[in-house]
């Protein structure tokens, strides 16, 4: 089911078709951090990258109990965007070296990863509460907090001291 397809009519089928989207962007992001935490050097960046990965866990079972409070299976359907991410952090992770630098590397696709679930996960929430479903929107708003967070604690790492380091 792509985007421009009839199956997506109402505003209720796009909150159901970004579910979709969002359950497989959290998948492949728990196939991608364990490789992230693999390649980090700074014991502060591997166990965020730890402790986010258990947190994403955690948020996939929060889309899945969403699909069922909102009479669907759970399901994904294939997000290139997230796909282009991870496949351009692999790609740039590879070629570089130097381990300051590639712990910059990888806050900032990180970071890139974090916006892309942010932007998401603020349209489901607005999108749900449009649809009458506030039950929906608290569940999708917890994982928006959790996902500004670790973008916030990133930009701290960043700042404080892995940038300075890779200069
Ligand atoms: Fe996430
Ligand atoms: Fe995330």
């Amino acid at each position: 089911m792509g985007l421009f397809t009839k199956d997506i009519q109402t505003l209720d089928d796009l909150f159901v078709h970004t579910l979709q989207d969002i359950y497989y962007a959290e998948n492949q992001i728990t196939k991608a951090l364990p490789k992230m935490i693999a390649k980090a050097s700074d014991p502060e960046l591997k166990s965020g990258f730890e402790k986010h990965l258990s947190e994403t866990e955690g948020q996939i079972r929060r889309l899945e109990e969403v699909f069922q409070m909102h009479g669907h299976q759970p399901k994904a359907v294939t997000c290139p965007a997230i796909d282009g991410i991870i496949k351009e952090t692999n790609e740039i992770s590879g070629e570089i070296g130097d381990k300051t630098v590639l712990d910059a590397a990888l806050i900032a696709s990180a970071q890139a990863v974090e916006h892309y679930e942010i932007t998401r996960y603020g349209t489901l929430v607005a999108w749900a509460k449009q649809l009458g479903r506030n039950d929906c929107a608290s569940v999708l708003q917890q994982t928006l907090d959790e996902e500004r967070a670790t973008d916030e604690r990133l930009t701290r790492m960043a700042d404080s001291q892995i940038n300075r380091r890779a200069a």
